[in-house]
């Protein structure tokens, strides 16, 4: 049968989980669930990175010996991804006696194979990234490009592997297997790094000790990136040694090429030369199989900046799941960010897509038949019907359902988680519009109860669907959805797809329990409040450009007024180049309570981020009209109070009081774009 094993990267314990560590766990872990939910054998790892020059410096500094400090910060890994709900069915640190022996059996082999040799080395390092470098990687001043900081200068006796002899092999494997390396621009560096510069690499260090000693040779340490790439095989039991089982490398490690056992390393684009290049290189030659697939995902931004120390704005998973629950966090992890490309984290954005996707979207969709009608005109059961009876309309919806399980299904086994949740949340847009095309409460009003039970039973269908297309993502809230639905739990079993094959299984007759709304509100206030907590102190915002002179007159007036008034005087160009005009999406718009002219707009400005912005145009424009728009915005307005809200921005329209529009481009330009 065949077999799915996803890794993530293990990560050095020298931080603490933050976003971006979160990101390739969730990811992972959601990729686990699909194939697991298919009833395929899935094994997911993760661990940590114990070993190396950075955490013996780390463990000094604070004045403890390094096994006490590498175990005193494990913990908080164990305990962040059990809050995300990262269900790992291993989790390995490289200090563990099994890893340890396998490391040093691996490098056995690759002696036994003549590739590795000793010899005098001199060159870069750059302990942050456990890395050599070339000067002509380096920024000037010898520093390294990633952590700007100086490279050290080595200069000692170590073991080489013969990287240099397996670049055709290499080349030769990467042209066989297409797919080995995602997404494909990545795949073109990597090749063009092997043809162009593969050097022998130092695979030990004599100057410090922490690390596994090398076999026969106590004074050295195994270099920090070969053995911590040897995880993914030693949480296995492989390579085999003598008498312990690897009966988990049998099943889960492709023992021939393209065998059915499908092996994906999850890893950030930062560390993809050591996966894709290093790794089946240490493979081939100890005779062993390259994994099936190395997916390099991007790399997050806060609020458009690099998440560092120094700018404070590290975060933290803990916060946010205890704010929205873990289940939203991965949602819009999955959601927002297009797997393999950088993206930015906000904390807007999250909460925007709460309010519209989940709030307005699913749970809207949920609440308004489950609570709303199943609960109050049918007793609370599913009803019965006749599938052969049900109108064009209502086998609409459920082939739509069953095309996009179809086609959610493809991206789930392609790891486009993005894609997936976009055919997922295709079919909330079509159920939500099923439900306003067929007016189910009309039907209860004027007793047509026939027609009312297919309608009722169609977009419970539909969300029996999204229930279980939605598991991989959201375990807790989708099981929730399913529980309401009248379901239990989901607990996936080898060999059972409960992935959604055929609509009409819901069974008529079954009771429902409708209970909380999915996704409760968050009143304006109590949403800034959290924004207040959340967001770090220290980010500086992002400013695009200086205060503008007195706000610019941004409502154009109609011809006869503005005729009326006069021309204003001539102005400069300066003045114009003072404001800076931007297109955004309007994410989320809603009216402001207690006010008939206020809308409360949340729009995405591309790498500007979210803005909540009042505008004074609830006389002319219902909310739904406006959600999905793009539209001119003035961004660089200080922020204002209104009605006890903040507003951080303007929105471009034209008009007076009787007709009004919102400006809009007449093409598809990307959110942030400027308007000059
Ligand atoms: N220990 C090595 C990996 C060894 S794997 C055999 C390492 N560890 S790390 O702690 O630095 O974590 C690296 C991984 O964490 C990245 O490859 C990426 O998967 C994830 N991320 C860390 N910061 C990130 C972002 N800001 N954005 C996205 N992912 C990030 O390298």
């Amino acid at each position: 049968m065949s077999s799915f094993y996803v890794t993530t990267p293990i990560y050095y314990v020298n931080d603490k989980p933050h976003i971006g560590t979160a990101y390739s766990t969730i990811a992972a872990d959601v990729f686990a669930r699909y194939h697991r939910m298919r009833g395929e054998p899935t094994r997911f790892l993760t661990g940590v990175d114990e070993h190396g020059i950075k955490l013996e410096r780390r463990a000094q500094q604070l004045g403890q010996t390094p096994q006490a400090y590498v175990d005193s910060m494990v913990p908080p890994f164990k305990e962040a991804w059990q809050q995300l709900s990262c269900a790992y069915d291993d989790f390995i640190r490289t200090t563990d006696s099994r890893h340890k022996q396998r490391a040093q059996e691996l490098w056995r082999m690759c002696v036994a194979k003549g590739d590795i040799y000793e010899d005098d080395y001199q060159g870069l390092y750059c302990v942050g990234c456990e890395a050599y470098y070339t000067e002509k990687d380096l920024l000037e001043g010898r520093l390294c490009p990633i952590h700007k900081t100086p490279v050290e200068v080595l200069n000692e006796r170590t073991y080489f592997f013969r990287l240099s002899a397996y670049a055709d092999k290499l080349l030769a494997f990467y042209e066989q297997n297409p797919r080995f390396v995602q997404p494909e621009g990545r795949f073109n560096e990597v090749k063009s790094f092997v043809r162009s510069e593969l050097r022998d690499l130092s695979l030990s260090r004599a100057t410090f000790k922490w690390g596994i000693q090398v076999p026969d040779n106590p004074d050295h340490v195994i270099y920090v990136w070969f053995d911590a790439l040897t995880n993914y095989i030693s949480a296995l039991g492989g390579p085999k040694v003598n008498g312990e089982s690897d009966a988990l490398f049998q099943q889960f490690w492709p023992q021939a090429r393209n065998d059915d056992h499908e092996v994906v390393h999850i890893v950030g684009k930062d560390i993809l030369r050591f996966h894709a290049v290093y790794w089946p290189a240490f493979l081939m030659s100890a005779g062993l199989q390259p994994p099936s697939q190395v997916w390099a995902h991007g790399w997050l931004t806060v609020d458009g900046q690099k998440m560092s120390k120094s700018l404070g704005n590290f975060i933290a998973p803990a916060p946010l799941v205890e704010a929205v629950g873990a289940d939203v966090l991965r949602y819009y992890l999955m959601r927002d960010i297009a797997f393999g490309q950088d993206g930015d984290f906000s904390h807007e954005n999250l909460f925007a897509r709460y309010h519209g996707e989940l709030g307005n979207g699913l749970g809207n969709l949920l609440n308004r038949i489950l609570a709303s009608i199943v609960r109050k005109t049918l007793e609370g059961r599913v009803p019965t019907i006749e599938r052969s009876e049900l109108h064009a309309i209502d086998r609409a919806l459920l082939d739509r359902a069953q095309a996009n399980a179809g086609t959610a299904a493809k991206h789930f086994e392609d790891i486009n988680p993005n894609r997936a949740l976009d055919a997922i949340w295709e079919l909330v847009t079509a159920a939500n519009k099923y439900v306003d095309q067929t007016e189910p409460w009309k039907l209860v009003k004027n007793g047509q109860t026939n027609r009312l039970h297919q309608v009722v039973y169609t977009s419970l269908e539909a969300l029996r669907y999204l229930g279980l297309m939605l598991w991989p993502v959201m375990p807790n809230k989708a099981s929730e959805l399913l529980q309401q639905l009248g379901f239990d739990a989901l607990h996936p079993e080898e060999g059972m797809d409960l992935w959604p094959n055929d609509w009409g299984k819901l069974p008529g007759g079954i009771e429902t329990r409708p209970g909380k709304p999915l996704f409760p509100r968050f009143e304006p206030e109590q949403q800034l409040a959290l924004l207040d907590k959340l967001k770090p102190k220290a980010a500086p915002a992002v400013e695009s450009a200086p205060a503008p002179a007195p706000a610019a007159p941004v409502v154009a007036k109609p011809a006869a007024a503005t005729r009326e008034l006069g021309e204003k005087p001539p102005t400069n160009i300066d003045a114009f180049g003072a404001i800076d005009l931007r297109v955004g999406e309007v994410k989320l718009a809603e009216r402001v309570p207690k006010s008939d002219k206020l809308l409360r707009l949340e729009v995405d400005l591309g790498p500007l981020g979210m803005r909540q912005i009042l505008a004074g145009i609830g006389k002319h424009y219902q909310p739904e009209e406006l959600v999905g728009r793009r539209i001119a915005v003035l961004a660089n307005l200080p922020p204002r109070k209104m009605m006890g809200l903040q507003s951080q921005g303007m929105v471009l329209a034209a008009g007076d009081g009787d007709v009004l529009s919102v400006l809009s481009p007449g093409r598809d330009v990307p959110l942030g774009s400027t308007i000059a």
